[in-house]
């Protein structure tokens, strides 16, 4: 994959095939959708981390959520790239700097949510999301890649789970990482998260018209990538 990288600076492109990914955090979209990408060796966005980037950014500069216009300018040109560790992991650099595990921090992923509201912000990243749809193809996970980013994609998927569910699949997560959580304190923001992306003016958290929606509250990772891939058969 090592000619895959920092596909960013490359320009935009708009036939090859693309697979979207949509839905609410906990959904097991990451872990999906990168699956997905390594066995058709496809690129990934994983567009989470870039509302992410932008909004660790945003703290480390002491913006505040509601500046919209510095934000905008932070979302246009925040230095973010993308990476595969030594054993294999996801790895994303801020200015050169390692902030993955900063990024995955629930501050930085409710500050991500605001941030994600002005569409001010979403605008200045769409074109840094479509210069990722590069041959030979493009798996992007995120709320609005089906809807907005890459609304003629091959194929949409559009992936839930129970709050319930996700809480607990946060939870394992975190304590897997070492990092401490509180199942209910996790169950209150996720209801809370959910609200703001469904509830927002801007590219809100629903599935596109022509999506296919899976639920995986009662499914495996396998199961869900096996029936993504059997629908992608035909559409690729
Ligand atoms: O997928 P995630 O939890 O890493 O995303 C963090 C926040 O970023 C999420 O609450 C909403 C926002 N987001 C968005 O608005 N649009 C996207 N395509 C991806 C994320």
């Amino acid at each position: 994959m090592a000619g895959k990288k920092n596909v960013l600076s490359m320009s935009a492109d708009k036939t090859t095939p693309v697979i979207t990914i949509d839905g609410p955090s906990g959904s097991g979209k990451g872990t999906i959708s990168r699956s997905i990408a390594a066995q058709l060796d496809f690129h990934f966005l994983d567009s989470g981390s870039l509302y992410r980037a932008v909004a660790l950014a945003s703290i480390n500069r002491r913006l505040a959520a509601d500046d919209i216009a510095a934000l905008a300018q932070l979302a246009a040109t925040v230095p973010v790239q993308f990476e595969t560790g030594e054993s294999g992991e996801a790895r994303v650099l801020l200015g050169g700097q390692d902030v993955s595990r900063e990024l995955r921090q629930e501050e930085v992923g409710d500050r991500a949510s605001r941030v994600a509201v002005h569409a001010a912000v979403r605008d200045a990243l769409l074109d840094r999301q479509r210069r990722w749809r590069q041959p030979p193809g493009l798996v992007a996970d995120g709320r609005d890649m089906g809807t907005v980013v890459f609304a003629n994609a091959n194929l949409k998927i559009f992936l839930t789970a129970s709050a319930e569910i996700r809480a607990q699949r946060r939870y394992k997560q975190l304590i897997e990482k070492g990092i401490s959580a509180n199942i209910e304190g996790l169950l209150e923001d996720i209801r809370e998260r959910d609200r703001r992306d469904t509830d927002r003016a801007v590219a809100a958290l629903k599935p596109a018209p022509d999506a296919v929606t899976i639920d995986s509250s009662a499914l495996t990772i396998e199961q869900v990538v096996t029936k993504v891939l059997d629908l992608s058969k035909h559409r690729l």
